[in-house]
């Protein structure tokens, strides 16, 4: 059979379960992420002193408050990019297919036992078991308003070009969050709110890689699944 391996007695299908375009945007977001995380920490504490000088160099603060800008956009980007794959692409229609499941308490709770140990894992159709599904639109949500408060506290430093434009369209924002110290905050705490989803959905893919041999991991890299398909009598 094509695309077919066998592993300890047991044969599998090969399927492509994430598009290319799909896993470069999860790695340039992972990446970006880790980079804005650090970069707004310093932001926030800018604990190094850089080389006095008496030439108007040596800007670090600014140097490393622009590597956020770079890379905050590059989230923005991406992130939309990323919506527009989910809603529309048609390599996309296994995301999506996932979302049926959130509306069945069977699969809930059958996922559930799974992490608890006390279950088998019930058939998952799409890309996502439901506690995935609802963990990803949540991140959504959290990259959205850390978006947006980034995005207010830029256009209050850049008043002109891009900066002006932006506070056209995004004024009712920072108005909503009651004024620009709460859109700081809001900005900050979101932060911590991705520095804990960070481990736990690392422990959680390479637990799921370790007990399943369907692909784990790898299927951000290869975009490769693999579905087991008969025994292999030797
Ligand atoms: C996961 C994404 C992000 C993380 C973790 C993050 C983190 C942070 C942190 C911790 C701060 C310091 C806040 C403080 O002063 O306490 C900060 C500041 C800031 N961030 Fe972000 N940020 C992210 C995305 C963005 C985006 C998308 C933009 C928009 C382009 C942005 C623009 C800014 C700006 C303009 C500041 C203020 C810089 C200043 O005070 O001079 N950030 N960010």
């Amino acid at each position: 059979m094509k695309n077919s391996i066998t592993s300890n007695g047991k044969k599998f299908q090969a399927y492509k379960e994430f598009s290319g375009l799909t896993r470069i945007f999860h790695w340039i977001r992972a990446f970006a992420i880790f980079g804005l995380i650090f970069t707004g920490f310093y932001i926030a504490f800018p604990f190094l002193q850089s080389q006095p000088s008496p030439q108007p160099t040596n800007f670090l603060q600014a140097y490393i408050r622009s590597w956020h800008l770079f890379l905050g956009f590059a989230l923005i980007g991406v992130s939309i990019f990323r919506l527009y794959l989910f809603i529309f692409d048609r390599a996309s229609r296994l995301e999506r297919v996932s979302f049926y499941q959130c509306l069945s308490p069977k699969v809930w709770i059958e996922q559930i036992k799974v992490y608890l140990w006390v279950g088998k894992h019930p058939h998952i159709k799409g890309a996502y078991n439901p506690l995935q599904f609802v963990t990803y639109f949540i991140l959504a949500v959290l990259t959205l308003i850390i978006c947006l408060t980034g995005v207010v506290l830029y256009y209050n430093v850049y008043h002109n070009g891009l900066g002006s434009v932006l506070e056209d369209y995004f004024k009712w924002f920072e108005v909503m969050c009651g004024g620009l110290a709460n859109v700081r905050l809001i900005h900050h705490i979101v932060t911590w709110a991705f520095i804990i989803f960070i481990p736990v959905h690392i422990y959680m893919v390479i637990w799921n890689s370790l007990k399943y041999p369907n692909g784990g991991a790898d299927a951000m890299i290869s975009g490769l699944r693999y579905k087991k398909i008969e025994k292999v009598n030797n």
